[in-house]
């Protein structure tokens, strides 16, 4: 062994033991004669010393360390006299009697300490110099102990981890697919898997009753702070139970987690909230609860007074920000610009202040008399220093502006404070979304889903109104995981592919060994699949998975520290039978 410690156990009680400690040089310092450098493992940092009276030979071999080469010492444990209570090994410091340099390093391109100077790419690029900092060291920590809680938790109810294939069939459902061409097949191409969706049906069917699998995902879709290109879920399914049972069975999962990763215990059970009433009052399928400050709508109440904004609206809500009367001008202004940005497209933005005195004071004064404005108050729940924030539009996307606004204000008010958890299950989707483009349906959650049996009437008569036995886990405003009751019924499913404007030919082709299956006696069955990535930044208190994954694509789906996605030799290309199209300006 190159060491009989790390560099984050030795303590006040170890004082006087000869020990050998091996790591990297954090950082060096020099006063006077001594010559101080805290040396780095994965477990934390110890200071070593040396003392120029007592050995220069020594002292000036020290010196001429570098940042980041690896070392091993050799020394004696003895008690500091000014200690750094922020650090576990603060008390001791190690007197040093003999280094071996095991290996240089060249000067890395950044400081790799908490606050590193490094920008976000070179950090990117150097991930392996990144991932020694301690706090991105202990994100990818709390993802290792997740999985092992998880595996823990799911094997002690029973559940078998089965691993299903990574070069599957591509499905036009859902994002757009990754590709891989077939070099024994030319002109035909593998998927990866969006999800082990069909699979674990596949499973169920074959009798294996719970199954679950901590696996990765690829979807070619566009990236944000809580998407990644390959991500991993947490994927589950049972036979035999009811939307309740899987509500109660994750549930407890997700207690077992907060528990164990957090030391938190909720004492109630997670509130089940229906899409229609999340949308309404949340502007979102995926609330934060943290906070109220919901939506009311407002539309028959503001309609008839010549404002035209208002009266050609489908729809106009509110929502009121407790506290924030005083609003300046500026700070007015910066919210309008800010719910008008294209991302979020609203017209505008409506206030009432309600101030101190209780007078309503508002910027379409001209159209609301006094006390129209007071009834406003009412309505919305506003007292003495309250603003009142309206917008107006069609239905669907005001909701959403609204939403995105009460997040907003939710940020600039501290409501969102990221130690406090509010999980929440959203319970009765829609079983279809209509895309006004392709003048179609699609499945809201993937084609598998069941319908609840009392909306089943109206499946050809009215596919819109139709409600699924599906499910999301919510928690702090993500959705950290979905999944539905599934269909076992062959005739349901053939419903359903044609509701979804498919030919009976094309379900075959894309379907048909799911559809052979269900003819073999296929259980009752559901699951769900949680992001595990997602999860892991919630519980590590970040908004961005990023943090999370060792080896991340940066926003341009880049991998750029090995450089990919990149150019491959003609060669591979000729025996895979592929030619690149060159289409000017992509
Ligand atoms: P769904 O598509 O809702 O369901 O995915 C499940 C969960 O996976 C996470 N997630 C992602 N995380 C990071 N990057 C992404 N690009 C990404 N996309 C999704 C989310 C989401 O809630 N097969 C079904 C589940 C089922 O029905 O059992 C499925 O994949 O947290």
């Amino acid at each position: 062994m190159y060491r009989t410690h790390t560099c984050g156990e030795l303590i006040i009680s170890n004082k006087g033991e000869k020990v050998t400690l091996a790591g990297w040089v954090q950082r060096l310092r020099e006063f006077g004669g001594m010559t101080f450098i805290d040396l780095r493992d994965r477990y934390g940092i110890t200071q070593l010393v040396f003392n120029m009276e007592a050995d220069a030979d020594l002292c000036m071999q020290a010196r001429k360390l570098g940042r980041e080469f690896v070392i091993q010492v050799t020394g004696t444990v003895a008690e500091r006299s000014n200690k750094n209570p922020k650090m576990p090994t603060g008390d001791i410091e190690i007197i040093a009697e003999n280094i071996t340099v095991l290996n240089s390093s060249d000067i890395p391109p950044f400081t790799i300490e908490e606050n590193s100077d490094g920008g976000d790419e070179l950090r990117m690029k150097y991930r392996y110099l990144d991932l020694r900092r301690q706090n991105v060291r202990s994100n990818i920590i709390l993802r290792h102990r997740m999985a092992q809680e998880v595996r823990k938790y799911l094997d002690g109810e029973g559940f078998i981890e089965v691993e299903t294939p990574v070069l599957i069939k591509s499905t036009p459902e859902g994002a757009r697919d990754f590709v891989v061409p077939s070099r024994l097949h030319h002109g035909e191409f593998y998927a990866l898997p969006q999800s082990p969706q069909t699979f674990k049906q596949l499973l169920m069917v074959a009798g294996f009753d719970k199954y679950f699998q901590i696996v990765k995902c690829f979807r070619d879709e566009d990236l944000r702070a809580d998407r990644q290109p390959e991500f991993t879920q947490i994927d589950c399914e049972m036979s035999f139970i009811h939307q309740d049972d899987i509500l109660n069975t994750f549930e407890g999962l997700a207690r077992h987690l907060f528990r164990q990763i957090k030391g938190i215990t909720f004492s109630d059970s997670f509130p089940r909230m229906p899409y229609d009433e999340a949308m309404s009052r949340y502007g979102t399928d995926k609330p934060d609860i943290r906070f109220g400050m919901c939506i009311t709508e407002m539309t028959r109440k503001v309609q008839g007074r010549s404002f035209p904004l208002f009266d050609s609206a489908e729809y106009v809500g509110a929502i009121c920000a407790a506290g924030c009367g005083a609003y300046t001008r500026k700070q007015l202004d910066e919210l309008t610009e800010y719910v008008k940005r294209p991302q979020i497209g609203a017209k505008g933005l409506v206030y009432v202040r309600i101030e101190a005195d209780g007078t309503a004071k508002s910027s379409v004064d001209k159209f609301y008399p006094p006390d129209v404005l007071k009834s406003f108050a009412v309505i919305t729940g506003a007292g003495a220093g309250d603003l009142i924030l309206m917008i107006a539009g069609e239905r669907n996307h005001t909701l959403n502006a609204l939403g995105e606004l009460r997040l907003e204000m939710g940020k600039r008010m501290g409501l969102r404070d990221p130690s406090v958890y509010a999980p929440l299950w959203v319970v009765d989707f829609p079983l279809l979304e209509w895309d006004e483009e392709t003048k179609r349906f699609y499945a809201k959650h993937h084609p598998f889903t069941a319908p609840k049996p009392e909306d089943l009437e109206y499946m050809i008569s009215d596919p819109g109104r139709v409600h699924a036995n599906a499910y999301d886990l919510v928690i702090n405003g993500t959705e950290i995981g979905g999944g539905s009751i599934r269909i076992h019924d062959g005739d349901i499913q053939s419903l359903m592919f044609k509701t979804l404007g498919f030919t009976e030919e094309e379900a075959r082709h894309q379907f048909g060994f799911l559809l052979n299956a269900f003819r073999f006696g296929a259980p009752p069955h559901g699951g769900i699949a949680f992001g595990f990535d997602r999860w892991a930044a919630i519980l590590g208190g970040s908004d961005t998975i990023r943090d999370f994954i060792a080896f991340p694509k940066n926003n341009q789906a880049r991998d750029v520290m090995i450089d990919t996605p990149s150019t491959i030799k003609k060669e591979q290309l000729d025996e895979l039978g592929i030619a690149i199209k060159w289409i000017e300006n992509q």
